[in-house]
């Protein structure tokens, strides 16, 4: 029997929509920002070309992929709130570059209430801050009348999700913001402003759970990774610091009611040409919270300041309101494998609270040199009960 044309084309046309229904159920629909009017020409404002490109891109419901191929976009202050329909991709090729200065905000791009997002770039995909004229606003302790100076990225209420090969460079304020969120993994990042650029600090993560930064490189004018009350099992692994200060806990004990840090790893990194190491900070204050819960371990110091240091005295611009000792308790901290080099002759401070002296804080394997004048390297005490084994170099004050 031979078929007829219109069999044919039936058949033809059932073939068509089962493989394209199929295949729309495992590929992304594309949601191209050119395709809403922008143009990345480095000169035209696609703000509101990216706001309509997410409305449709956030109530799609199946797998969408909000997409800006390569160029430089000039984009001001955008808010990609969700919850979205389906999976939301974010995939950056091009340049998002910011005003110099947009007036007062706190955020240049934020993601709220997002479930499963990726967010992605590659070997082009960037965040240009272009930081240098707020940098003049930025030093607030001088600067009575401080107006907002916006973060590059905030995430607040993200979870189960990831951002990786994203480059941010000359952020006005801080790189990234995570608040709130749980269940985030970040990776293969890198991230840079000048040394002395001020609050730029990298990775700030407060009243969040189960973050994950690895394989990354951050190199800013503040701390490189900084977590804050209300932050819970939080890991730092494969980062490289150079230059800023630091991996930071704090500062904490600054205002009433705060949340605990209950459990933070650096594993596998290194801090170099940095004004701190390791550092947990707290202010002098009757504000009490609990951080505990540390694991500092294979760590290398290149020139650093302070390698490993633990202030409860934290106050980085005078006037000091020392009307108290510190009331946060720092306890449970372990400083396994770490060495190289510190550029001050005090390697190791652990100056904790007259008031809650830290509990448990252990030393092993410490081998810290300091060459110059006035070594060799010396380690500080008070306020700490621990212990220490291994190498001890420099000797153990625990
Ligand atoms: C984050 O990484 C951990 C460890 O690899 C993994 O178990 C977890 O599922 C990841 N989370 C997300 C949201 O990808
Ligand atoms: C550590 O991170 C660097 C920089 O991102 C990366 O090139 C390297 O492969 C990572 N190493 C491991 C063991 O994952
Ligand atoms: C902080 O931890 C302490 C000791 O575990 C606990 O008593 C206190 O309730 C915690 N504070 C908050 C705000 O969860
Ligand atoms: C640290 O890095 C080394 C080499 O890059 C790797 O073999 C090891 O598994 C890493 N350790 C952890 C705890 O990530
Ligand atoms: C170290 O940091 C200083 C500023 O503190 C900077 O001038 C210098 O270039 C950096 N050196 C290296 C080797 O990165």
């Amino acid at each position: 029997m031979a078929l007829s044309a219109s069999m044919v084309s039936r058949v033809f046309i059932f073939a068509f929509f089962f493989s394209s229904f199929t295949a729309a159920q495992q590929k992304f629909s594309i949601f191209d920002v050119r395709k809403y009017g922008a143009v990345g020409d480095g000169r035209q404002d696609n703000t509101q070309a990216f706001l309509r490109a997410w409305e449709d891109a956030c109530r799609f419901k199946g797998k969408a992929r909000f997409y800006v191929a390569a160029g430089i976009y000039m984009l001001g202050s955008v808010n990609f709130i969700g919850p979205c329909f389906g999976r939301l991709e974010f995939q950056l090729k091009g340049v998002l570059r910011a005003p110099s200065w947009s007036g007062h905000s706190d955020s240049w791009i934020t993601f709220r209430y997002i479930d499963k997002l990726v967010m992605r770039g590659g070997a082009t995909g960037a965040l240009d801050g272009q930081g240098e004229y707020a940098w003049q606003l930025n030093d607030c302790h001088k600067n009575a009348n401080c107006p907002a100076i916006p973060t590059t990225l905030r995430l607040e209420f993200i979870s189960y999700s990831r951002v990786h090969h994203i480059r941010s460079i000359n952020s006005k304020n801080s790189h990234i913001v995570l608040f709130g969120c749980d269940n985030v993994n970040i990776s293969n990042i890198r991230l840079s402003a000048p040394y002395n650029s001020p609050n730029t600090d990298g990775i700030k993560i407060g009243s969040s759970t189960a973050i994950r930064i690895t394989n990354s490189i951050i190199g800013t004018g503040d701390d490189c990774v900084a977590v804050l009350p209300g932050s819970k099992d939080i890991l730092v692994s494969n980062v490289t610091c150079a230059p800023g200060h630091g991996f930071s806990v704090g500062s904490l004990g600054r205002s009433q009611k705060e949340e605990n840090v209950t459990g933070f790893t650096v594993q596998n990194c290194t801090v170099s040409n940095s004004t701190n190491g390791i550092r947990i900070k707290t202010w002098e204050s009757p504000y009490s919270s609990v951080a505990s819960g540390f694991i500092f371990q294979d760590i290398f110091m290149k020139d650093v300041e302070n390698p490993i240091i633990i202030d409860q005295m934290y106050c980085p611009y005078p006037p000091c309101n020392k009307q108290s000792p510190s009331h946060v308790q720092v306890k449970d901290v372990l400083y396994k494998n770490i060495w190289g080099t510190s550029s001050t002759e005090v390697a190791v401070s652990l100056s904790c609270s007259s008031a809650l002296p830290c509990e448990n804080v252990v030393l092993k394997d410490i081998n810290l040199n300091f060459q110059g004048s006035g070594g060799p390297a010396k380690s500080q005490c008070s306020f700490v009960n621990g212990l220490s084994y291994g190498q001890q170099r420099p000797p153990s004050c625990l």
